[in-house]
């Protein structure tokens, strides 16, 4: 039998973790600068970095930033050492090709790509497993809010009911704002784009698409149901008022963009939906403001857990993706198995009335 060494079952080298960065856009930039920077994790080592603009934007990079192996293609960051590729690249496509690939070449990925994992999380966590792999994406829900591993592995030992979250950081900066001064909601977006926490077309993230994508990653790990984003329900927000904020907060309500999950595992029936929905003004959903997420998680056993925290932005984002590269070279051997999902009998959508519950 041939002996295998350290570097070959692990999947981490030697020395210390060999991290490399595909796509360098914000989120990729802030986790750059913690990994090279006074705060950086000292056996978490930033190598390589792809980009497709890998010479423009390497000439504006700080010294030891600048001083990693930076290229354009692809190919190169396979070939390297490194032992883990940080996915962000935006949108589904074509981050799919590069994470299947990064796999098969023996690496292990973390990602924050929602949509890819919406999407496509069960074969690639089949093949990560596989290839003695492993598959992170915290960053890809709640942003810094860490409801990823509070669903896999602190819930474990529990029987989730239900999942009740603000999940979409854009669209509560805008609520929230239009909360606080009563301005009309073209105004309250202009100002979360100037802040950074809002693309110029933020119709995805108002519209519930964003939130629903994290919805169906929630329900695979609070649930094990496998369910389509799109088979999600979705309200727009986009038609919220000043006056209707005002009219909620008279009777002691405010309006967040709820994504809500219940699921009965012994009909296999699931209700999900994502809407604008009044809340308690005074309830953590009331009081979350600009890009926070907020999640209740009802459980059979430890009864209702809140946690909340910073939905968007760079080093929020950064935080997460670097608690995922510290999992990866802490458990150098662990196995991941792929998760077992069922996929549920039947769907419904949000219920009747106009902003229904209250929590
Ligand atoms: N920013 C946040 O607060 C936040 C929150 C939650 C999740 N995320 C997720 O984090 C990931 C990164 O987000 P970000 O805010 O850093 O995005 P970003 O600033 O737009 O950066 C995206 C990067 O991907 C590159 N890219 C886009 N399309 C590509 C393609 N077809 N081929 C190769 N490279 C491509 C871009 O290159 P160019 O510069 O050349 O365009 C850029 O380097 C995304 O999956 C996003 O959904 C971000």
């Amino acid at each position: 039998m041939v002996e295998l060494n350290s570097f070959q079952t692990s999947g981490i080298s030697p020395g210390g973790c060999h991290v490399g960065i595909l796509g360098f856009g914000t989120v990729a930039a802030a986790v750059a600068r913690r990994l090279t920077g006074p705060d950086h994790i000292p056996n978490l080592h930033l190598t390589h970095i792809c980009d497709r603009r890998a010479r423009e934007k390497r000439a504006r990079q700080p010294e030891p930033l600048a001083l990693c192996s930076w290229t354009d293609r692809f190919d190169d960051l396979l070939a390297s050492d490194v032992d883990v590729i940080i996915e962000a690249v935006s949108g589904a496509e074509p981050a799919l090709d590069y994470v299947r690939a990064a796999l098969l070449a023996g690496k292990s990925v973390v990602s924050a790509n929602k949509q890819l994992i919406a999407h496509h999380a069960a074969p690639l966590q089949t093949l990560a497993e596989r290839q003695g792999r492993q598959l992170r994406f915290e960053a890809a829900v709640g942003g810094a809010m860490p409801i990823v591993r509070m669903l896999a592995d602190g819930l474990a030992g529990d029987r989730v009911l239900g999942v009740r979250a603000i999940l979409n950081g854009t669209t509560n900066a805008v609520l929230s704002r239009m909360d606080a001064v009563g301005c009309a909601i073209d105004e309250a977006i202009a100002e979360a784009c100037a802040n950074g926490y809002a693309e110029e077309d933020p119709s995805i993230d108002l519209d519930g698409a964003d939130a629903a994508a994290k919805l169906a990653i929630v329900c695979a790990l609070a649930f094990g149901a496998r369910v389509n984003p799109a088979a999600i329900e979705t309200r727009t927000t986009s038609r919220i008022t000043a006056g209707d904020l005002t009219d909620a907060r008279q009777r002691g309500f405010t309006i967040r963009q709820i994504a809500h999950a219940n699921y009965d595992r012994a009909s296999r029936r699931l209700t999900a939906w994502v809407a604008p929905t009044r809340v308690v003004a005074s309830s953590a959903f009331g009081r979350a403001e600009g890009p926070e997420n907020v999640a209740l998680v009802r459980c059979t056993y430890a009864g209702d857990i809140t946690i909340g925290g910073a939905g968007a932005g760079g080093d929020a984002l950064a935080a997460a993706i670097i608690s995922d590269l510290v999992t990866i070279a802490r458990d150098r051997a662990a196995i991941v198995p792929a998760p077992v999902l069922v996929e549920p009998n039947e769907i419904n959508g949000y219920p009747d009335q106009k902003l229904a519950e209250a929590v």
